[in-house]
Order: structure tokens, then sequence, then C-alpha cells
């Protein structure tokens, strides 16, 4: 098993990947650009903790142990010598490319470099290295200490070996995975959840129903657990806008253009629970 795993992107996301593997055994070093993403994302991460041990599910000695297994850094360099790298950085495709150009010069051959993107191509991300067999795609939920799923996402060129080995991690730190066979874009759940809150926004902004009743209709019409605005909301106006705009760039399926209003809303700072104000009031 990967023992030295490399989180890069300290993030909502990235803070919660480094919880999880720590939490398993991983010997994690974290790095952002700044020392405030960092301290942001080791208190997050401690205060994480905390709630388990609060609810009984981690003993103090055990989230003590697992949160001294984590290292921050602003330096990428110390990701030489990880035998997994998950990168979890701002969903643009230039900022993982240029990480994964410099971490694949970094690593050595036999690492794995693993990408949490919600929506860009693994192979995008792949071609930039000289290793496309050993990236794959670790898509994990939000929040991930909490969340069951991880989606496995193979590029063009993802080998076998790869994908077994993103596996054993995902499942080590307790998720479920389930596997997408071919690298399209959105992959199997942001292309889902993307279609859903696309025709929900767009029934909203037209003034077919109330964003309350749109989301009650999907969680006591389907059972879901949360309404398209109340998920968009809590993953962020602007995350989702991203993911929709780059699922319609590469399928231009009509389907999945961002209606305009979203494009507004994040112009005017209305991201979601983030900013306390999106389709709801926080
Ligand atoms: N938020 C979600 O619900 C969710 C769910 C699944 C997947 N994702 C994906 O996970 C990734 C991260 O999302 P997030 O919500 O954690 O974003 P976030 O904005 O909370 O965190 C991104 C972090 O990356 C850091 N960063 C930017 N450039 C960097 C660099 N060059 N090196 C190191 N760190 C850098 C930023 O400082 C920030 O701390 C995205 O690709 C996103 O699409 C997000």
């Amino acid at each position: 098993m990967a023992k030295k795993l490399a989180v890069v992107g300290a993030g909502l996301m990235g803070a919660g990947i480094a919880q999880v593997s720590a939490q398993a055994g991983y010997e994690v070093v974290l790095r952002d650009v700044t020392d405030e993403a960092l301290a942001r994302g080791r208190s997050g991460i401690a205060a994480s903790y905390e709630k388990f041990v609060a609810k009984g599910k981690m003993t103090a000695e055990d989230a003590e142990a697992a949160l001294a297994r984590i290292t921050t850094t602003t330096d990428l360099d110390a990701a030489a010598d990880a035998d997994l790298v998950v990168e979890a950085v701002f969903e643009r495709i230039e900022v993982k490319q240029e990480i994964f150009r410099t971490l694949d010069r970094l690593v050595g051959d036999d690492t794995v470099l693993a990408s949490n993107t919600s929506a860009i191509p693994i192979t995008k991300i792949a071609a930039v290295t000289e290793r496309p067999e050993r990236v794959v795609g670790t898509h994990f939920f939000s929040p991930v200490p909490l969340m069951q799923l991880c989606e496995l996402v193979r590029g063009y060129k993802t080998s076998d070996e790869t994908l077994a080995r993103a596996r054993e991690f995902a499942e080590s730190t307790g998720k479920t995975c389930v596997v997408v066979n071919r690298d399209v874009a959105g992959f199997v759940t942001t292309r889902l959840i993307s279609a859903l809150v696309v025709e929900a926004v767009k029934l909203y902004e037209s003034g077919v129903a109330s964003a309350e009743d749109i989301d009650t209709a999907c969680k006591l019409g389907f059972g879901h657990a949360m309404g398209p605005l109340a998920t968009t909301d809590l993953t962020g106006v602007d995350i989702l806008l991203h993911a929709t705009g780059n699922i319609y760039t590469e399928s231009q399926d009509e389907k999945f253009a961002p209606p305009e209003i979203m494009r507004r809303m994040v112009d005017a700072g209305d991201l979601g629970r983030k900013s306390g104000q999106g389709f709801y009031t926080y």
C-alpha cells in the first residue's frame, strides 16, 4: 500500500482528502500556495477530528496521531518521495496542467498522479506528463470525511495497475468506488448533477417554480437527500458554473450550457453558502 501521500491544494477537498488519508495511516504532505490556506486547511481538519472524537467515532489518541501524520508546506518539492499524489486545486485546466507538468519531473517513475477534478478530462491533464498511464481521476465528494463515494476515472491511457492502485488507496480511506471507463467530460456524477442543476436553474430563472418548490419536488418526488439548488449553494455556484461550462465546452451538448443567471450570480458574488447568498439566503 502506498504509505506516503502528497495532497496538492488545502481547500475544502484537499483538506478532506488529507484528513481521511491520515486517519487511514498515510503520512501526508499537504501543499498549498500560501501559509494562510494551509493554516485554514489544518485547523479545519483538527476541528473535524474533534467532532468525531466528541461523537465517540474516534479516540482522542487516534485523532492526535492522525493530525501528527499531516505536514503542511508551500514547497511542491515536498511531494518528491510520495507514492501517490492527489491534486485538488482550483478547477482550472491550466493550473492543473502546470502542477502535473512539475510533479511529473519531481516524483519517482512509479508514482501515481491523481486528480480530484469534477469535470476536466483526465486525458487532458495526463497528456502534459510523460506518464499518462500512471495518471488517474480520484473524484472524492464533499464533505470528504462523510461522503462514501469515490469516482475513479480512467484517462485514455490509464493502466489497469494505476486504476487498481487508486482503488486500493480510496478503499483504504473507507470509500466505495465506481469506475468511469471512458473519460467523458464530467464523468458520470458531474454529468448527472450538471444536467439536473442546469434544468433546475432554468425552471427557477424562467419563473416556472420557486427554488424551494424545485428542491422539494426532487426531495419528495425522487427521494433525493437534497434538492439541486440547495446542492448548488452548498457546492458553490461558481464551482458548478465551471463544471457545467467545462462539460458544455467539451461535449457541445446544449443541455449543459450554463444558464445566464449563474454567471450573473457569480459576477455579483452570490456563490451560495460560502458567501451567505445563493439561491437561498444563509
Ligand atoms: N467542492 C466540492 O464539492 C468538490 C467536490 C468534488 C471535487 N471537487 C474538485 O476538487 C478540486 C478542489 O476543489 P475545492 O472545492 O477544494 O476548491 P477550494 O477553492 O476550496 O481549494 C482549492 C485550493 O487550491 C489551492 N491552490 C491553487 N493553486 C494551487 C497550486 N498551484 N498549488 C497548491 N495549491 C493551489 C488554493 O489556494 C485553494 O486552497 C477542484 O478540482 C474541484 O472541481 C470539488
